[in-house]
This record gives C-alpha cells, structure tokens and sequence, in this order.
C-alpha cells in the first residue's frame, strides 16, 4: 500500500493498481478517451511489466482516477494520467503525478516525459504548474490530427524544473 498525499477532506486513497482494478479502469478509459481507449488487455499487460508504476485514486469502493509510468533507464514516461470529470479540480491529478516522480526517481530516473494533445489545455496546465516544460512538438499525432506536445521534467535535485510549488 501506497503512503497517500491527498488531502484528508478528500476521503480517497491512492494505491497501486491492481488485476482486480483493469476492469474499472478500462471503463473510465472507454468514457474518458472514446476515440483513443486503451483495450482491456494493454492494462493487464501494462501493470504486470516489471518497468512500470500504475496507481489508482479508490473513492467509497469506485476507481475515480488512474495514472501510469514507464521507467527504464535514466528516462520515465508517463504512459496515462485520468482522473473521472466529476472528481476533477480536487488534487487527484497532481498527487498521482507527484507518486510517479517519486518513484520513477527511486527507480532512477533523472528524467520524465510525457505527451499530451495540443488542444488540452487543463492537462498541460497540470503539467506547467508541476515543472514540465514543451520539449518538441510533433505535428498531426493523433487520428483526429491534433499535434502532440511533449513535454520533459528533470527528476535530479538540483536541476531547474525539478521542484515545484
Ligand atoms: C488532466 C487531469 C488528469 C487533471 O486531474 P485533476 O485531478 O483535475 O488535477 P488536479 O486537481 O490535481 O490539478 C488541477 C488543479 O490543481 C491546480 N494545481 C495542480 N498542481 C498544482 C501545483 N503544483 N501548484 C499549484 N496548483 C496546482 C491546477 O491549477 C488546477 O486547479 P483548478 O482546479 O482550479 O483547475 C484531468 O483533468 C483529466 O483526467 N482529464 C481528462 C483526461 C486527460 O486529459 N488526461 C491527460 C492526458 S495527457
């Protein structure tokens, strides 16, 4: 079991995704990205490699938000951050990322990327607001043909954008 950030008002916590999770995982994913959805098995697959960090935000029994990372090497990924648009804005988003810096530091990253559609920009104010900067941009990436923003944050103590607050 995960320590939990959030904030104690919330009455939610923050573990680690489980086989038992994918289900209702793979749901908010269906409802949250209907033109891009994750199938059910990619999860299954995705929190059984020994390379990745999968975390749920649990509220009163239901899964409201689920993020994941890739770590291999000096470079972390963000592979899926969500969390159910009812229960945006309450801190969910930002302590999940929070965890997988953390972890992917331990694992020993020094850094971590992430991309995110050019038109979202509530996503990329997350990001801003927790030490990501635009790295590159890559034209037309998605099937609907929105560019692809990839953004980068050091994971190194002493670098610029590895703190935030
Ligand atoms: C993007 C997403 C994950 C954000 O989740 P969230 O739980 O709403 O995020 P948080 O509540 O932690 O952060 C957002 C709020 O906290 C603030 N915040 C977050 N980190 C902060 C920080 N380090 N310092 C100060 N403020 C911060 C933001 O300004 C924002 O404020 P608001 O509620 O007034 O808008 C969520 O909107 C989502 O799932 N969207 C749909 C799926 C998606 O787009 N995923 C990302 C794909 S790349």
């Amino acid at each position: 079991m995960l320590h939990s950030e959030l904030p104690a008002v919330a009455h939610a916590i923050m573990r680690e995704m489980t086989l038992h999770d994918v289900e209702a995982v793979h749901t908010a994913e269906l409802s949250l990205f209907p033109a891009d959805a994750w199938p059910l098995e990619m999860f299954f697959a995705e929190i059984q490699h020994p390379t990745r960090a999968y975390v749920v935000i649990e509220k009163e029994g239901e899964i409201v938000g689920y993020a994941g990372a890739m770590c291999i090497a000096d470079t972390a990924d963000i592979q899926t951050i969500a969390v159910l648009p009812q229960y945006e804005g309450q801190g969910y988003g930002r302590a999940m990322l929070d965890f997988l810096h953390r972890e992917s530091a331990q694992r020993g990253a020094q850094r971590i990327l992430l991309e995110v559609r050019a038109d979202n920009l509530r996503a990329q104010n997350l990001y801003h607001l927790n030490g990501y900067r635009q790295i590159h941009c890559r034209a037309g990436y998605y099937n609907d043909g929105v560019d692809a923003l990839i953004m980068e944050k050091s994971l190194t103590l002493n670098s610029p954008g590895a703190t935030h607050d």
